[in-house]
């Protein structure tokens, strides 16, 4: 659904140490996608551990205007009853994707290569998105498209009747491009193949062949080559939705720079997809452990123990750029806190997120007292013994930018602010109290 609600300004002040659980939600990825093969295959998919955020809300809406049976039976479970593929009816009125970029490319791709029609919109964020990295693929299927300028939404798209398999290269790292392709493969005949050059989060790929799809990945010279066999009858699942490293990372950030914190957070995703937070940060010299590692509804996961201590600045690689894009945000407040600077590199698709990130970032932290340079596709910032904070920081419909800087304020000298902290709910509803529950002093503005 649209953002509409009236701006929430929300506040962080300087805390105690953090101790505790951290049960954060499940993993919004994960839960799109459960959704839609839920929908795409004949019989019932029980879902447990679903993401109740409102970008997951809209994915469920739509999957039932599409013809499935959606249900939800309690908290974070879920029943979907498919129509198979290629069974999507049309629906009667426009689709509302709301701030979710993953919910309505990968939604136009499930829908493409069906004969029928669907028009997509979503909130200002989203509407300022690009649209043309998968309205390029979908339309070589066989689509029609028709889309507002600038290949933004809304858009809308009269599906193949008979469409053409595909073999694509995606021009940019991106985990939604590459399942647009693959979700409109699956009603295409023979295969469809995908290749990136930089593997991005492969939850697609586990999913689909847990649904009973014909798919491979390879490593090759060409790069990283997914191949799928289209026209298969997609057998309904139970999933287990683990618990969302994304989300994960805010808690784990929160104990890692105020003094004397050490928390847990169990049942994380380990997926080496969406690792590359992690793995900087133990470059940093993190506390952080891994325990009781796993395998859980296909996906690695483990509880990651937490604990505050010194950080040093270190050098992202651009190749670890995406399996930790929605990461940066975070990462650049703790390192904030380190010493030294911490530069990351080819992180050029931050500016096309829920917002610019980079420019959002930058602009927030150095309202806060904290240094920071950025090109195109770069940002450093340099850390500082201590944090001056006192800023107001402005979200632009942005989640992960409400929760950084209240993150950021938690361990700064002077309280931190933020224009509109009522996104936050697109994916970390539970945001506040969980926050709280550990010690953090951290709520709505006065
Ligand atoms: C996602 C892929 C990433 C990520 C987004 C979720 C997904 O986007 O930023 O939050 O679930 O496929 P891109 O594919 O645009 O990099």
């Amino acid at each position: 659904m649209s953002h509409s609600s009236d701006p929430q300004p929300m506040t962080s002040r300087r805390s105690g140490p953090l101790t505790g659980e951290a049960q954060v939600p499940g993993d919004k990825s994960i839960s799109h996608r459960a959704l839609i093969l839920g929908a795409l295959s004949v019989g019932e998919t029980r879902i447990t551990g679903l993401l109740e955020g409102q970008d997951v809300l809209d994915t469920a809406r739509a999957m039932a205007a599409f013809g499935a049976q959606v249900e939800r039976l309690g908290p974070g479970e879920w029943s979907v009853h498919g129509v198979g593929v290629g069974g999507f009816a049309a629906p009667e009125s426009v689709i509302d994707c709301g701030n979710s970029g993953t919910g309505v490319r990968l939604i136009m791709g499930a829908m493409a290569t069906t004969p029928i029609t669907a028009t997509f919109t979503g909130d200002a964020s989203l509407s300022r998105r690009p649209m043309a990295r998968v309205t390029v693929p979908l339309a070589q299927f066989g689509a029609e498209i028709a889309a507002r300028e600038g290949d933004c939404l809304p858009i809308t798209i009269r599906g193949a009747a008979d469409p053409l398999p595909l073999r694509y290269r995606t021009p940019v790292a991106s985990a939604q491009i590459k399942s647009a392709v693959l979700l409109a493969g699956l009603n295409a005949p023979g295969e469809t193949v995908v290749i990136e050059a930089e593997p991005t989060r492969d939850h697609s790929e586990r999913m689909l062949a847990g649904f009973g799809a014909d798919i491979r990945t390879e490593t090759t010279a060409e790069g990283h080559v997914i191949t799928l066999t289209g026209r298969p009858e997609l057998r309904a699942q139970p999933v287990a939705v683990p618990r969302d490293p994304s989300s994960a990372a805010f808690p784990v950030a929160a104990a890692l720079i105020v003094p004397g914190s050490a928390i847990r957070v169990p049942g994380v995703s380990r997926n080496p997809t969406r690792d590359g937070l992690y793995v900087t940060l133990l470059e940093m010299g993190a506390d952080i452990r891994f325990e009781n590692e796993r395998e859980e509804g296909g996906e690695p996961v483990a509880d990651l123990v937490v604990r505050h201590g010194p950080l040093k600045g270190v050098s992202v690689p651009p190749e670890r750029a995406a399996s930790m894009i929605d990461e940066f945000p975070i990462l650049s407040v703790i390192a904030a806190f380190a010493e030294g600077r911490t530069v990351m590199n080819g992180v050029a698709e931050l500016r096309v997120k829920e917002s610019d990130r980079i420019d959002a970032m930058a602009r927030g932290l150095e309202a806060n007292g904290v240094k920071v340079e950025e090109t195109r596709d770069s940002m450093t910032v340099h850390g500082m013994a201590s944090v001056p904070g006192g800023g107001m920081a402005a979200t632009h419909l942005d989640h992960r930018i409400a929760m950084s800087f209240l993150v950021l304020g938690l361990a700064s000298e002077a309280p931190v602010t933020v224009d509109d902290g009522s996104p936050i709910t697109t994916s970390f509803p539970d945001f506040l109290p969980l926050m709280r529950g550990l010690g953090a002093d951290i709520g709505k503005s006065d």
